[in-house]
Parts: structure tokens; C-alpha cells; sequence
């Protein structure tokens, strides 16, 4: 399948930390990600938790623990490290998140997707 990098959003509407979620077309459909920004490093994955395939997010954006330092997922409570999608705690303990390959260029936040 094709890959295409896409314009997810600027550095500056990500807070630090922070997280937004995006909507992309993989040509089968519609997917969706989020981008994750910590302590200046940003990362992407697929919005979808190893445990059951479920979107992570708690709320609209909200994919971070009250203390922002770790990835949560709202359904199950499972505990992701941002840099990697390592998951430290919970049911998928062990696995990954998805990372999709993320760059920061000219101030804006670009993933390379599939699709
Ligand atoms: S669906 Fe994420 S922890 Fe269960």
C-alpha cells in the first residue's frame, strides 16, 4: 500500500504535554491517529489500544494520564511510555501502540501514513 505524509496540525496548537487526534483516509476507509507531544518530542500512533482494538482517548484530544506524562487508555486504564508506545501497565502489558513515523518541519507536525 502507498505511503503520503500528511499535515496533522502545528507544533504550537499541540500544548507540551499535550495530544490531538487525527482522521486520515487509507483508501479502504477512515483511520484515525494522534500525535503526542512531551517534553518537546513528538510522536504518532494509531488510535488503537493492543487490548481490544478500541480508540484510546477519554475525551476529545485527551489521551494523556492527568499528569501528562504517560499515554492512558480511557477504556480498560492500560499505561503507554509517549516515546515509544511501549505499554508499562495494565492488560497489553508488554505490547506496542501502532508508532506511525512523525516529523516536525517549518513548524508543522507531519505522519507518514498508508493509504
Ligand atoms: S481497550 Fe485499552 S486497556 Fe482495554
Amino acid at each position: 500500500m502507498a505511503e503520503r505524509e500528511i499535515t496533522v496540525c502545528t507544533l504550537a496548537e499541540i500544548a507540551d504535554p499535550g495530544a490531538k487526534e487525527f482522521e486520515y483516509d487509507t483508501g479502504d476507509g477512515r483511520e484515525y491517529g494522534f500525535v503526542v507531544c512531551r517534553d518537546g518530542q513528538v510522536t504518532a500512533f494509531v488510535n488503537s489500544c493492543p487490548h481490544t482494538g478500541a480508540s484510546l482517548n477519554w475525551g476529545p484530544d485527551r489521551f494523556l494520564t492527568k499528569a501528562g506524562d504517560m499515554i492512558m487508555c480511557g477504556v480498560h486504564g492500560a499505561i503507554f511510555r509517549p516515546h515509544d508506545g511501549h505499554c508499562t501497565q495494565g492488560p497489553c502489558e508488554g505490547q506496542a501502540l501502532t508508532a506511525l513515523p512523525c516529523r516536525v518541519t517549518d513548524g508543522e507536525v507531519r505522519v507518514t501514513v498508508e493509504g
